[in-house]
């Protein structure tokens, strides 16, 4: 049998000159850690400033010098939650004060945790849509006067999860649902401004957050459910890494993408095509011992 091809994991600069974006700064929300962290800091490796929004400083304050540290660009924190709209007015005068202007922003501050619909408290579903769909609707808000004068672009990071239904994640398929939306009517109500609106949705991205999560071993399986499942659904040969969703994210801002808008890209190696329920179904539903030994840290 042939051997399955593993795509590799390059850098955008092996691609992209590292000067597109000089004189640009970047706004990213959720940019202290992560998926977003690693997509400021592709775009600085591009010749961009930054200011990273959050809700934590002690860690936007420490990935803020590892960034500019990093690639040689400045980088800022300002603190804000996004369910604030005068929080995050005050981080978005902070970036027009430090750079005089702002180029391009990444939407990406979300919440997420697992748990049935049946199990979750209606303040839990709000909490998920307050980050996640108003939080975009809010730095929107916060922003979009400042694109208009630079003809700027957004990138909302969302998910594949929503386009069937995945198991625990009623609140955040909805909130991700209508970020889709919105970024859609954004891209045609700013687009004659000159602004333009897409999505990165991304798939199974190892290493985060949400993966770990799902990624606890089976204690009945010498591999993990989750693992086992991924390894014959990535038609490209491996889950996905943060620096794929950065070269995505690099790509959109790009003048080679300037007349692409109001889209929603996924960047998952093709998993949405063959995609299966991550857990046991239905026996995650209805075998609740083995749903809480898949699922850590809580159900
Ligand atoms: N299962 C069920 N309900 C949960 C939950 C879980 N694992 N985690 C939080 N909730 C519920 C809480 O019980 C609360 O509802 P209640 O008042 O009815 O009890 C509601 O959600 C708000 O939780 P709280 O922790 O007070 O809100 P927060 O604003 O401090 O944090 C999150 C919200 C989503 C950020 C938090 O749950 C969290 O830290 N999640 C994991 C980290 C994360 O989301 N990272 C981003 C990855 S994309």
């Amino acid at each position: 049998m042939t051997a399955k091809f593993v795509a590799e994991v390059i850098d955008s600069t092996a691609v992209f000159k590292e000067t597109i974006f000089d004189g640009k700064v970047l706004f990213c929300t959720g940019g202290g850690s992560g998926i977003c962290k690693r997509m400021t800091e592709a775009v600085m490796r591009h010749g961009a400033n930054s200011v990273i929004v959050g809700r934590n400083l002690d860690r936007l304050t420490t990935s803020a010098e590892e960034l500019s540290n990093a690639t040689g660009r400045t980088c800022i924190p300002a603190k804000a939650d996004v369910r604030e709209p005068n929080q995050l007015r005050d981080a978005v005068s902070k970036a027009i004060t430090k750079f005089g202007r702002i180029d391009f922003v990444i939407c990406g501050a979300a919440g997420n945790f697992l748990s049935p619909i049946s199990g979750l408290s209606e303040n839990g579903f709000k909490t998920v849509m307050q980050i996640d769909t108003m939080g975009t609707f809010n730095t929107i808000k916060a922003t979009v006067p400042h694109l208009r004068v630079t003809k700027g672009a957004y990138i909302h990071v969302s998910a594949t999860l929503h386009y069937r239904a995945t198991p625990f994640q009623a609140h955040v398929s909805a909130a991700k649902a209508a970020v889709d939306a919105l970024s859609a009517v954004l891209a045609i109500e700013e687009g004659p401004y000159g602004i333009r609106s897409n999505v990165i949705a991304p798939g199974p991205i190892g290493g985060t957050e949400g993966y770990d999560r799902l990624s606890a071993s089976d204690p009945h399986e010498p591999e993990g459910y989750v693992q086992k499942v991924y390894n014959r659904t990535m038609p490209l040969g491996r889950v996905g890494h943060v620096q794929d969703i950065a070269n995505a994210a690099v790509f959109l801002f790009s003048d080679a993408a300037n007349f692409i808008t109001g889209q929603v890209l996924p960047v998952d190696g093709g998993n949405e095509h063959l995609r299966e329920p991550f857990l046991p179904y239905p026996d995650c539903i209805l075998d609740s011992e083995k749903a809480k030994s898949l699922i850590k840290p809580r159900l």
